[in-house]
């Protein structure tokens, strides 16, 4: 992948995540291209902190279209104007074709806030809860056609603190994934990490499991363990 990795960030809300990118573009410490933002939501505020930021925006309404499919395509037609390298689903609730993955294979990365493979899905910080869990936290990972399934680059991990709300745990993981996401990316955009005939490389070694980044409960990072990379096979 190209040094100056052109990437497109996809949103449908906040875009908190998009703003730890902008933020450690802007500072010098992520070499990354941010060269669209796209929404399938006019009024997301990642739009706002695109423009914000000076960089181009695209909108498509989902809504107008009959089936995923179609919608994928226009998508893909639009983003493909900036010829990304990269793209970063940051909070983009839509579930993407088989096509759509395909066509971008290997470069599409998601950020699921749950340790997975544990607690793919929706409300993740609740179940984590609900289920009494010591460790929570959140995992960027290639995007596949399986949902959250994808091979898993990045895992930050912090402790669920004891009477702690879902909102208050959420922000926690939050914190961490602005950590996280941004460095997974760049890992991917120097060509460091790739994805490819199905297995994960990492500095050219395949390595099937993620790095891990453990936090504290303030979010401040510990402890970093990279998996044996296997040379062998
Ligand atoms: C993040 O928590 C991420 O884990 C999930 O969607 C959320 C997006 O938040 N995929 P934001 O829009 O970046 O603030």
């Amino acid at each position: 992948m190209a040094t100056r990795c052109k990437t497109a960030v996809l949103v449908s809300g906040s875009g908190t995540n998009l703003q730890a990118f902008i933020d450690r573009v802007g500072c010098g410490a992520l070499d990354l291209e941010l060269s669209v933002v796209f929404s399938n939501k006019p009024d997301a505020f990642g739009l706002v902190r695109a423009r914000n930021a000076g960089i181009p925006t695209a909108c498509i309404e989902h809504g107008g279209f009959t089936d995923r499919d179609s919608f994928d395509r226009s998508m893909a037609a639009k983003l493909d104007e900036w010829q990304p390298d990269l793209l970063i689903l940051a909070g983009f609730m839509r579930i993407l074709s088989a096509a759509f993955v395909a066509r971008y294979a290997g470069r599409i990365l998601n950020i699921h806030p749950a340790l997975l493979p544990a607690y793919p899905g929706l409300n993740t910080h609740q179940r984590v809860l609900d289920a009494g869990d010591k460790w929570h936290g959140s995992t960027v990972h290639f995007v596949t056609e399986e949902l959250d399934g994808g091979p898993r680059i990045l895992q930050g991990r912090l402790p669920v603190v004891a009477g702690e709300t879902a909102d208050q745990l959420a922000a926690r993981v939050q914190a961490v994934e602005h950590q996280i996401y941004p460095e997974a990316a760049g890992w991917v955009g120097e060509g460091r990490v790739e994805f490819r005939d199905g297995r994960t490389r990492i500095d050219g070694a395949i390595a099937d499991e993620a790095v891990i980044q453990v936090f504290d409960r303030a979010g401040k990072k510990l402890q970093v363990s990279r998996p044996a990379a296997d040379r062998t096979r």
